[in-house]
């Protein structure tokens, strides 16, 4: 027995499960039986007194949890950070355990109202006091640790907690003598599974499996060689005999119903500071300021998600809620993040989001210069759709070319600043790169609520038009083509074979010839089966009018590609009569530009199909510059490539007869692209008589 070590436990005298504040206790409502916790209780105290003095605080009534002195506080030689508990539930413990540090003359540190710690169930130091690890994500708030590293003078490593079952760090993690750690790595994120692996090495790591984490295998007491735990697995028995612990198992059941064992039922009171040892606590925060219509577009919730998911955490500190229907909400959130990493990659998605410094935090955007021709620094600004401001020189400069999965390169021009989203293979030695994630905004548009009302696109939404509402969509699409149309738009269109396959390509005809459509982009694939309709009446050897195969009909399609490569090309077919209807007759006659990418299941291909994909991509690229609307019709791999060329705020419809695809290729959190779950061949078909409804309302019914 080491006399000088001392804990506090608290006599189970008022303990029962009366509420439920974490999943163990769901269903254990009064189920816990008293004597039988008091036999348990007893048979730890036992067992910890032959190791150490046991110091009793007195249970309250009222208070059942008090029996988990654990969270009572952390104690650091005379200092306690005392608890500040997440649930009501427990609040009421805090004036106790308070009382009992003082009288035993701890200098307790209280937290700022509203800042959730739940001392030792959720911070504990390595046994050598070296550090200390702090968990956050359920019951903890992250903004609480630097305190504790202020406070404690020590190094705090924040670890997030990933499953509610192991709501308290002491639940999944044990620090033990000699640099031993015992742990249940699924309790962690990513982050805090690599910062345990990089503190503790291989050797000395004890992970253990469900089986034994669900019995609160972690929830152990380490008095030098002994931890006491609920039970053990026999491989865990043994793994931790050979690492020279002598394992005791004392049945704790009862207490386990409310998500507790000996750690949670015992506070360790005498933790020797170490002399040599300082704060430094990793913790980085930042002050975002958000404007829109937050509530109900749902930004703020996005925003604070993300936070959450990306590994921090957050305070609101002041939201303004806009007043009339029209007028736009803001709101200031503090960011914290347990390192400089994890912060970088939250605030790269909250730019995203449209969150941009406080005016007095705002500073010019770093760059970096590119030293490899087509490859950017490391931690280069990775573009959106949305349209971006580098702050340059103190001014914020909007960047040309706006695109997804670009980088912003900044140049002096004859003009002043410039900023450029450009592709990684375009980078030349020299050039200055946009790096990290300061001085960077994204333009978000107000928001939709303005939009729904006076715009007659947005009606839709960002979403996936389910089978009922695609004449809704014909129509709106129809309605927005016309009006395109008479005010000089420009409208694209992306399409595969199945255009063809379904007989659409007589409407996609029509909408060439009535001058709906500026450019086609595609593959190989819709020019040589719109050629081999055109030329032999079938589509890949389907006979169009009777959907019967043709004898023979399987060679219709290469025999289309050898008369077009005969002729040169698509434009020299028409010219010399050998093509003489269909999409791309019609894109010829009237001037609609098209480019076709080539890939690598093309046949032939078509001379007009280029195989460079480099050149293709740049052919697309112009092509798309200044649409005003992007038709997508059944091609998946056309229609990605194009959206992440194309910047917000251009009105996109995807059809494709795959919900998963349309999702895909819908989803870019905009308010300008809806999607279509339909078959194209019906959905052109029902757009071709909606635009001549509205060319001759009064002839058709
Ligand atoms: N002979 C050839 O040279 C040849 C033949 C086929 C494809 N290709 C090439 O392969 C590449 C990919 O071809 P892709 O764009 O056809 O394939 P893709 O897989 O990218 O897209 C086809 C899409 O059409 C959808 N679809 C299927 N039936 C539909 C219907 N009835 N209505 C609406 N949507 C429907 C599918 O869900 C899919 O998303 C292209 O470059 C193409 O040119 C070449």
């Amino acid at each position: 027995m080491t006399a000088s070590l001392r804990f506090l436990m608290c006599a189970p005298h008022h303990y029962d499960v009366d509420y439920v504040i974490n999943p163990w206790m769901e269903g254990n409502i009064h189920k816990s039986s008293k004597n039988t916790a008091a036999e348990q209780w007893q048979d730890l105290y036992q067992i910890v007194a032959q190791q150490a003095t046991v110091d009793l605080v007195k249970p309250q009534p009222g208070w059942p949890d008090m029996v988990f002195t654990a969270n009572a506080g952390l104690i650091l030689g005379q200092t306690v950070v005392l608890s500040r508990f997440f649930h009501p539930e427990r609040q009421g413990e805090e004036p106790y355990f308070k009382a009992w540090f003082e009288e035993q003359g701890f200098t307790v540190h209280e937290l700022p109202k509203d800042l959730p710690f739940e001392g030792a169930g959720d911070a504990l130091l390595d046994r050598e006091g070296r550090m200390l690890w702090a968990g956050y994500g359920f019951r903890t708030e992250l903004d609480a640790h630097p305190y504790l590293a202020k406070w404690l003078d020590i190094e705090v490593l924040s670890l997030r907690l990933m499953d509610e079952r192991f709501y308290h760090l002491d639940t999944c993690f044990c620090p033990l003598t000699n640099g031993y750690l015992l742990y249940y790595p699924p309790a962690f994120d990513a982050y805090s599974n690599r910062l345990i692996e990089m503190r503790v090495p291989a050797e000395k790591r004890i992970a253990i499996d469900e089986p034994d984490a669900i019995n609160f295998a972690c929830n152990a007491v380490n008095i030098d060689r002994v931890v006491v735990l609920n039970q053990a697995s026999q491989e865990l028995r043994q793994r931790l005999e050979q690492a020279g612990f002598q394992v005791i198992e004392t049945p704790l059941s009862e207490f386990l119903k409310a998500g507790g064992a000996s750690k949670c039922l015992t506070l360790r009171v005498t933790e020797p500071v170490q002399a040599d040892v300082h704060a430094e606590a990793t913790v980085e925060s930042k002050t975002l300021h958000l404007e829109g219509h937050l509530l109900d577009s749902g930004l703020i919730n996005r925003a604070l998600d993300l936070i959450v998911e990306g590994g921090g955490s957050f305070q609101v500190l002041k939201f303004d809620l806009g007043e009339q229907r029209q007028s736009t909400s803001s709101a200031q959130v503090k960011v914290s993040a347990p390192s400089h990493d994890v912060m970088k990659k939250i605030m790269a998605q909250l730019i995203d989001l449209g969150a941009v410094a406080l005016p007095q935090e705002v500073c010019d955007a770093q760059l970096e210069t590119v030293t490899q021709a087509g490859v950017a620094p490391g931690n280069f600004y990775s573009t959106t759709i949305y349209p971006t401001e580098i702050r340059v020189q103190g001014q914020w400069v909007r960047a040309r070319n706006q695109r997804m999965d670009g980088v912003v390169v900044v140049s002096q021009a004859a003009e002043g600043m410039t900023a450029d989203c450009c592709l990684l293979r375009d980078l030349q030695v020299g050039d200055q790169v946009v790096v990290n994630v300061d001085g960077i905004r994204t333009v978000r548009k107000p928001d939709l609520r303005d939009a729904r009302g006076t715009q007659e696109f947005s009606f839709m939404g960002a979403g996936v038009s389910s089978e009922r509402r695609v004449e809704l969509v014909v129509e709106q699409v129809g309605w927005e083509l016309r009006k395109l149309r008479d005010q000089g738009g420009r409208v694209v269109v992306v399409a595969g074979p199945v255009v063809i396959h379904t007989g659409g390509g007589e409407h996609l005809s029509r909408l060439i010839r009535e001058g709906y459509i500026q450019s086609l982009l595609g593959g190989n694939a819709i020019a040589v089966h719109d050629i081999e309709q055109a030329l032999m009446g079938t589509s890949l050897g389907v006979d169009m009018n009777r959907g019967v195969s043709v004898r023979g009909g399987h060679r219709h399609h290469i025999q289309a590609i050898n008369t077009i490569r005969r002729c040169g090309s698509i434009a020299e077919a028409v010219e010399q009569g050998v093509l003489s209807k269909g999409i791309f007759y019609e894109c010829v006659r009237h001037n609609v530009s098209f480019s076709l990418a080539g890939s690598i299941r093309d046949d032939g291909p078509l001379p007009d199909t280029q195989m460079n994909l480099v050149e293709a991509q740049a052919d697309y690229a112009r092509l798309v510059q200044g649409a005003d609307m992007i038709l997508m019709l059944s091609t998946m791999l056309h229609s990605i490539g194009v959206g992440n060329m194309t910047p917000a705020g251009v009105k996109m419809v995807c059809v494709d007869i795959n919900p998963a695809v349309v999702t895909k290729l819908s989803d870019r959190g905009s308010v300008e692209s809806v999607g279509v779950v339909t078959d194209v061949g019906l959905f052109l078909s029902l757009l071709v008589q909606q635009l001549d409804r509205l060319t001759h309302p009064y002839l058709i019914r």
